[in-house]
């Protein structure tokens, strides 16, 4: 199996891109968004249907998948469990989320080589065995290596992890699935999406001065919110979209996820032809030009939006002031100059403990050079940083670069620190021995996640966001009420001076870029004799074994696990930070199960009442026991629920505890997935003020489940421990096909029996 986007693959996409745009606009009888062109383009059969957003399903046939190492080990155990000899379409594994972040790249590297080396030698093994391609630990984050490398104009490409749309930055529709869906489509099945509504944003003006991109992504946030974006497609459009470069608009689809999109789009441009040039893809640079009409949406879409898309917002780029977000939620928004105000009402810790430049979402050749032109400003005035800079590259190549051509050095100058190519701070694997207990402090980040513990595991950490410039800007006032554009610095001999804004800075490097070794293994061409390798007796790698079949019987009498208060994000179900060295091995894992969960029954964290001692217990200590009582239980979820990554444990591990039904308000796009993929009926309420009658000792019945059909919902009684029952109704978006996973006890039965 090839891993590379050659252009054979990619002038086959546009050749279909092209015959089902034509019969796509007939179906329709209208003109097209881009959005709808490149999944019409990729639709598994194209008949007279015309799919209405957020109701119909559709069938899709990506050109790519791409997986990291934490979600992709539970791909491979499922792919395993398909028994099928090769991935049907291009793979690529990288290794990015297990590298700590505690001293320094190289120090941090070597360490997590040595503790992570069975996870990544069975990665690769069984990317050898299953024609994947494999990228070392230290290649870099998996957004910007798919960026780098395998992004295209127009294509379509899934991956399991959820800021898998940075690519649409090169106008691509790439979206974060959960593990399962990733090893189906790689077994050649076609891969169902809800087909999604349309948000079109129009960018009017021109960035300028202090605004960078982020700066955009950071004011949808704020207009949208953390849901506004489900299960849509957010397309970007007008002028405003030249003035940014590829990168910066990968900044802008990458965080897309925060507002919940199923992805975000740019339309084909020039700049992402250089990009394309500048990494190596001249031969798809040229596909490109030559196909541009497919890569755009339709001239009458521009012209009048409110036509074509559900909402549609305006951005002048000229006017937008740089924003900062959180902490603990990224749709907190205010601009720099309000900020101070902020600190002072709100209550915040004004000094910062420690900033972080980088990751998958910022650390582009223009980030880093926009983020060194401020740094040398405070160099030639004899000054640093007042507290830690961490800087995380997003890649090998972007590393490599930055240090040939001197970014580096002046964010080294100041007194950053370089870490490895890798999530590490991003996702919680960073160690911060220097904090007492769970002391409160603030972190500023250019990453795109804040939820309470994401970067250090510490839930009192209140993390900020905001672009690289800014990010630098604020490490050298030390402060968070520091708004670089209007108050004094001091100068090492004692006067004063105000940081410019950054200088423009090239969004590819002149003499292009590095290009490393020995980072790459593509699989071999026969892997007969390749064995996967996984120790019997490991603590992190388990092989899979199936779900069992629904037994045909109604839930009825189940306890409830939890009644989860507030925001109930796949973090707070399944947490990363240590456990993340757990995600190959279902069982060990599952101890982590809803340890983040807020339970409205006691306000307390993780813990709930065991109904067969009544005492207060870990969630997964509770559910074990059930387990052993061939117990079924249920959760019940707020707004929202299972909101944030893609996550599959989070279906998993209640699942493989025992879980039936996770009940609530609202549901996360690709959570909702997950559970339906693992066999747990997800349900929503059809009031969602029933939340409230829900009470602890409570049991509940889920009822005629044999008859569960689309559209028809689903019947529940609540019995109260005073003998009172309340019914209500439940929904649900199953359709026919969800169902028989749900009877299957997962969709991968489902798969198997096939
Ligand atoms: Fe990694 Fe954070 Fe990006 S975990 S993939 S750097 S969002």
């Amino acid at each position: 199996m090839e891993t590379d986007t050659t252009s054979e693959l990619v002038s086959n996409v546009y050749l279909k891109l092209k015959e089902n745009i034509v019969k796509y606009r007939n179906i329709v009888g209208r003109p097209l968004t881009l959005t709808e062109k490149i999944l019409s383009g990729h639709f598994n059969n194209i008949d007279e249907t015309v799919y209405s957003g957020g109701k119909d399903y559709v069938f899709l046939k990506p050109d790519r998948v791409a997986l990291q190492d934490v979600t992709g080990q539970m791909v491979m155990l499922q792919f395993m469990q398909a028994g099928l000899k090769q991935t049907s379409l291009p793979t690529t594994v990288h290794c990015d989320h297990l590298i700590r972040a505690e001293v320094q790249g190289d120090i941090d590297m070597k360490v997590s080589l040595d503790e992570n080396s069975e996870v990544f030698k069975f990665l690769q093994s069984a990317c050898a065995k299953y024609g994947c391609g494999f990228w070392k630990p230290g290649a870099g984050i998996i957004h910007q290596v798919v960026l780098e490398n395998y992004a295209f104009p127009g294509g379509l490409m899934i991956g399991t992890d959820s800021h898998t749309p940075n690519a649409g930055g090169l106008g691509m529709i790439a979206i974060g699935v959960g593990g399962l869906d990733a090893a189906e489509t790689m077994a050649g099945m076609p891969w169902e999406l809800l087909y999604p509504k349309r948000i079109g944003v129009k960018l009017t003006g021109e960035l300028n001065g202090w605004t960078a991109p982020k700066d955009i992504i950071l004011k949808v946030a704020d207009e949208l919110t953390v849901s506004g974006g489900t299960n849509a497609i957010v397309e970007y459009f007008g002028p405003g979209t030249k003035s940014i470069s590829c990168t910066g608009k990968a900044t802008i689809t990458n965080m897309g996820a925060e507002i919940g999109a199923t992805c975000s789009l740019f339309p084909y441009d020039e700049r992402m032809e250089t990009y394309l040039k500048y990494t190596n893809r001249e031969n798809i640079a040229e596909l490109a030009n030559q196909n541009k009409e497919s890569l755009v949406a339709d001239s009458e879409v521009e012209n009048n939006p409110e036509k074509f898309f559900d909402r549609v917002i305006e951005i002048n780029l000229s006017t937008l002031e740089p924003h900062i977000v959180g902490p603990h939620t990224p749709d907190l928004a205010r601009t720099i100059s309000e900020l101070s105000d902020d600190v002072v009402s709100k209550d915040y810790v004004d000094p910062i403990s420690v900033a972080l430049m980088g990751s998958c979402t910022n650390s582009s050749y223009e980030d880093m050079s926009r983020a060194a032109s401020i740094a040398e400003q405070a160099k030639a005035k004899g000054i640093k940083a007042k507290i830690p800079l961490l800087v995380t590259p997003g890649s090998e190549q972007i590393r490599g670069t930055i240090e040939r051509d001197g970014q580096m050095d002046s964010l080294k100058d100041i007194g950053a620190t370089v870490l490895a190519n890798a999530c590490g701070p991003c996702i919680g694997q960073w160690n911060r021995p220097e904090l007492e207990n769970d002391q409160q402090n603030t972190i500023v980040t250019t990453f795109n996640r804040n939820f309470p513990g994401r970067n250090d595991g510490r839930r009192n950490t209140l993390n900020f966001i905001g672009s690289p410039e800014m990010i630098i800007a604020l490490a050298l006032g030390g402060k968070l009420s520091f708004n670089p554009l209007k108050d004094d610095l001091i100068a090492s001999d004692g006067t004063k001076f105000k940081l410019e804004p950054p200088k423009p800075a090239p969004e590819v490097p002149e003499e292009g870029f590095m290009r490393p070794d020995g980072i790459f293994v593509a699989p071999p061409s026969n892997s007969d004799d390749v064995e996967v390798i996984i120790d019997p007796n490991s603590k992190r790698l388990q092989r899979l074994e199936p779900f069992p079949k629904w037994d045909g019987k109604d839930f009825e009498d189940i306890p409830i696990m939890v009644k989860a208060k507030g925001k109930c994000t796949t973090d707070h179900i399944s947490p990363a930070g240590a456990w993340l060295s757990l995600r190959g091995h279902l069982n060990n894992l599952s101890d982590n199960m809803l340890l983040g969960a807020v339970n409205a029954f006691n306000d307390k964290v993780g813990e709930g009442k065991n109904i067969l001692n009544n005492n207060i217990e870990s969630f997964s200590s509770i559910a074990r026991q059930y387990k052993e009582n061939q117990m079924r239980w249920v959760i019940i979820g707020d707004k929202n629920y299972g909101e944030g990554s893609s996550r599959e444990h989070a279906a998993m591990t209640p699942r493989f505890l025992g879980c039936a039904a996770v009940i609530t308000k609202s549901l996360a796009r690709i959570h909702e997935t997950n559970l339906k993929k693992q066999g747990i009926l997800a349900l929503t309420f059809s009031n969602p003020d029933d939340y409230e009658k829900i009470l602890e000792d409570d049991k509940i019945s889920l009822l005629d489940l044999k008859n569960i059909q689309p559209d028809k919902q689903v019947k529940c009684v609540i019995s109260h421990s005073d003998g009172i029952k309340d019914e209500i109704m439940l929904n649900h978006s199953y359709n026919q096909a969800q169902i028989e996973w749900f009877k299957a006890g997962s969709a991968l039965n489902v798969l198997r029996n096939r």
